[in-house]
């Protein structure tokens, strides 16, 4: 059995600016956006702290202040809730608080790419694997993505990336990996390309944003070599590792909606609005609506 050291910290990249969402991101964070009743920054939150994270990572930037202020403890609020007797809104309050002392924030000064964001991180991960969870990405199922790649580092070590098909004239909006032998839904990844063209990509299987990575890889980034975009690629210091290090793809359960696209995200308020045991059949019942009546607004 390999000495396998638990996973307890994860990075949540959120310095970006979020053109795609303006004007609605001029101020606010995109990852305040909503999906449901939480912003996103909250969803992934959830998903790490039930995958048994502990340490929560923001690597943040300018006017993003708000995404700490979100896990804060409001006093004003909850009493008022409490006095009102909203059981259920306290409730959801109360969950939205991350424990004390265990948010840690660095920043990235300047745009410069995901494996930038990620070295800014280095001094609180220290020695330590890690996680990585990118807000855009969100995955719905029962149990979370994250939670799921923790069974397969649990059983093998070394590194896990979540890895979903795409049809092959995407390949250039993704990292795409070079795979191996095929155990079940478990991948080995030989090897990872940043973006690559549709005739260049070695597979249709794209990397998700969510990782656990060995330490080592801070090395690799340390050398601020630039790739696809001009910019500083995790993938690529990804790629180096492989063939030092074990390298796994978990084929994870759930539906992915990439929330960083208008169309994603609007999907994903459909999906997370259908599974809402409150309003799910009311969603349901608006949807048909529009699909029969080919009205373009109410
Ligand atoms: C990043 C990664 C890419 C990955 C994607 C998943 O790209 O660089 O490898 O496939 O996230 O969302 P970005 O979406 O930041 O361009």
């Amino acid at each position: 059995m390999p000495d396998i050291k638990p996973v307890r910290k994860a990075v949540f990249p959120v310095a970006g600016l979020g053109t795609r969402f303006l004007p609605a991101t001029k101020v606010m964070p995109k990852e305040m956006l909503p999906i449901g009743d939480r912003p996103l920054i909250q969803h992934v939150y959830e998903e790490a702290r039930d995958a048994g994270i502990e340490e929560f990572i923001f690597v943040t930037g300018r006017y993003k202040n708000m995404l700490q202020e979100h896990f804060d403890y409001q006093p004003e609020l909850m009493k008022t809730l409490e006095s009102r007797g909203k059981d259920e809104m306290l409730e959801k309050v109360r969950d939205s608080q991350m424990p004390e002392g265990k948010l840690f924030t660095t920043r990235q000064a300047k745009p410069l790419g995901l494996g930038h964001a990620i070295w800014c991180a280095r001094k609180l991960i220290g020695n330590d694997p890690f996680a990585i969870l990118l807000p855009d990405d969100l995955v719905l199922n029962g149990k979370g993505c994250l939670a799921q790649m923790m069974d397969t580092y649990n059983e093998n070590g070394g590194n896990v990336i979540a890895v979903k098909d795409v049809p092959r004239e995407e390949t250039n909006k993704y990292g795409i990996v070079d795979i191996g032998k095929e155990n079940g839904n478990v991948v080995e990844v030989k090897g990872v390309i940043e973006k690559p063209a549709p005739d260049k990509a070695p597979s249709t299987l794209s990397v998700v944003g969510r990782y656990i990575l060995q330490p080592e890889v801070l090395d690799y980034l340390a050398a601020f070599e630039t790739g696809a975009g001009n910019e500083i690629q995790l993938t690529d210091s990804m790629a180096k590792l492989i063939g030092d290090q074990a390298f796994h793809g978990l084929k994870f359960k759930g539906n992915h909606y990439d929330c960083g696209s208008r169309l994603g995200f609007i999907e994903a308020n459909i999906a997370y609005g259908l599974a809402d045991e409150e309003i799910g059949n009311d969603v349901k019942q608006i949807i048909e609506n529009y699909g029969s009546n080919d009205s373009k607004a109410a």
